[in-house]
């Protein structure tokens, strides 16, 4: 079995992790061995480096540098050898939510984050870097995101953002698509779970990715 890369992104109250959960076990139904993960998390290093980038104030540029250095260790410990196994490998976001929040939201330079991308995805032997096989994007107009969210538990350091920021992070998303449309698969997150669920199934049934 060949490794397959799947990322979840949207602003948050997107409602993209109960997807994430039933991709998993559609996928561990079909007999697949399933990593699932997150991001910025998925080992004790950058379990850590989540804590204080949800927490603690700081610049973009910093913010940007601890979600890479996260996104490493992510790679090198978790990533690459559940891949190399041939684990399908669902990540909770990825690089796109970098230019998302950090290059849209908090208006960060994308050049400097393209660097960082090319540092922390370049694979050893080859001129391409990692990136998901396919990205599917929960795309929902922030005020209802908000409505969502509101009173549902203390919101973290980019929940408790206006909506104004998170109409920026939603056009960082729609930049994303538009640079790789053949790695997207958007979904029109406003739609009832079960229509939403039924998007997310046809996405990867339609490139053949749950056989
Ligand atoms: P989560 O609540 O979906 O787990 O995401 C954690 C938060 O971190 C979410 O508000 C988006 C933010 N984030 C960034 O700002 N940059 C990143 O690169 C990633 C992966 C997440």
């Amino acid at each position: 079995m060949k490794g397959l890369f799947v990322t979840f992104e949207g602003i948050d109250g997107a409602g993209k992790s109960t997807h994430v959960e039933g991709l998993a076990q559609a996928f561990r139904e079909r007999g697949r061995s399933v990593t699932l993960t997150r991001e910025p998390g998925g080992t004790p290093l950058a379990e850590k480096l989540r804590t204080l980038v949800l927490n603690d104030a700081m610049d973009a540029l910093t913010e940007a540098l601890l979600v890479f250095a996260a996104r490493r260790d992510h790679l090198q410990q978790l990533i690459e050898p559940a891949l190399a196994r041939g684990d399908v490998v669902l990540c909770d976001r990825f690089t796109d939510a970098t230019f998302a929040y950090q290059g849209g939201g908090r208006g960060y330079d994308r050049q400097v984050l393209r660097v960082l991308e090319g540092w922390v995805q370049a694979r050893p032997g080859t001129q391409a870097l990692r990136q998901p096989d396919l990205t599917i994007w929960f795309d929902l107009d922030p005020a209802v995101a908000a409505q969502r969210l509101a009173g549902a538990r203390l919101p973290d350091k980019f929940e408790a953002q206006p909506v104004e920021f998170f109409r920026r992070v939603a056009a960082g998303y729609a930049d994303r698509l538009a640079e790789s449309p053949s790695r997207f698969a958007r979904i029109d997150a406003a739609q009832s779970r079960e229509s939403v669920w039924q998007e997310v199934l046809a996405a990867v049934q339609q490139r053949g990715l749950l056989a």
